[in-house]
């Protein structure tokens, strides 16, 4: 029903020239993918990875946008000049934006919003830290920043947002979260987009990916639980091979 989606988080890796050998490698190893193949790049290798990729199934995101149209916001990028690219996806919210660049409940859902105005879909990140999980707080912080995210956001949006449940504890640690743990917990992120639309809005129109520590090894077992729509890679989307690996799940 919901189509799966595995998106490639590259983080701050990968100049012009890498951007060139890692999507030469990965395009003939995707092309046959049964998920919808998405790549997340720094700004700098976006229109690079917009133009090697034309005419195959891999999509291109950005890994942040700013919420205002244009101005005096020295070193921002607007959704305008995304779109401008031929992107089609962009991270929104993502705990490393979160934790070392004030990232916040409120700038997440306006750069929703104006990704949203301007035809981008939103890869909403959300997730808690080890002591939020410890201290008994998960459902508290994943309620709050679904529903932050989404204030204002309309029902007919829901068909373009992916939001992404990343544990901060399991991102680059090598930690995954179990498959059952994940799927309880995207269980209670998708039982909030219920709440506040509708069931059916939640069940049909809203895919939730996993991420944290996804790789080759773990994919299949993650996917294979129904709650869990697909996955944002971090360390395992930099080699064409084992990215290729986990699409092919
Ligand atoms: P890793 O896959 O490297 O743990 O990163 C996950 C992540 O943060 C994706 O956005």
């Amino acid at each position: 029903m919901r189509t799966p989606i595995i998106a490639g988080n590259w983080k701050m890796n990968n100049t012009i020239a890498d951007t060139k050998a890692l999507i030469t490698d990965l395009i003939p190893l995707v092309k046959d993918a049964k998920a919808e193949v998405v790549i997340c790049t720094p700004y700098t290798d976006l229109a690079t990875a917009v133009e090697m990729t034309k005419g195959t199934n891999i999509k291109v995101g950005a890994e942040n946008v700013h919420w205002a149209e244009k101005g005096a916001f020295t070193g921002e990028i607007s959704a305008n000049m995304l779109v401008e690219l031929g992107v089609t996806y962009v991270i929104i919210g993502h705990s490393e934006r979160r934790q070392y660049f004030g990232e916040t409940d409120q700038t997440v859902n306006a750069r929703v919003k104006a990704a949203l105005a301007k035809g981008l879909k939103p890869i909403i990140c959300v997730g808690e830290t080890l002591e939020e999980r410890e201290g008994g707080k998960v459902e508290e912080v994943l309620v709050r920043q679904t529903t932050e995210a989404l204030k204002d956001i309309a029902k007919e949006e829901l068909g373009n947002i992916v939001v992404a449940y990343e544990p901060v504890w399991a991102i680059g640690t090598g930690k995954t979260a179990t498959a059952e743990v994940a799927n309880d917990t995207i269980k209670i992120i998708r039982d909030t987009i219920a709440k506040l639309y509708c069931p059916a809005c939640a069940e049909e129109k809203v895919r939730i990916q996993y991420g944290g520590s996804m790789n080759p090894k773990n994919v299949k077992e993650l996917m294979s639980m129904p709650e869990i729509d697909g996955g944002l890679i971090g360390g395992a989307s930099l080699k064409a091979a084992d990215f290729s690996l986990v699409v092919n799940y």
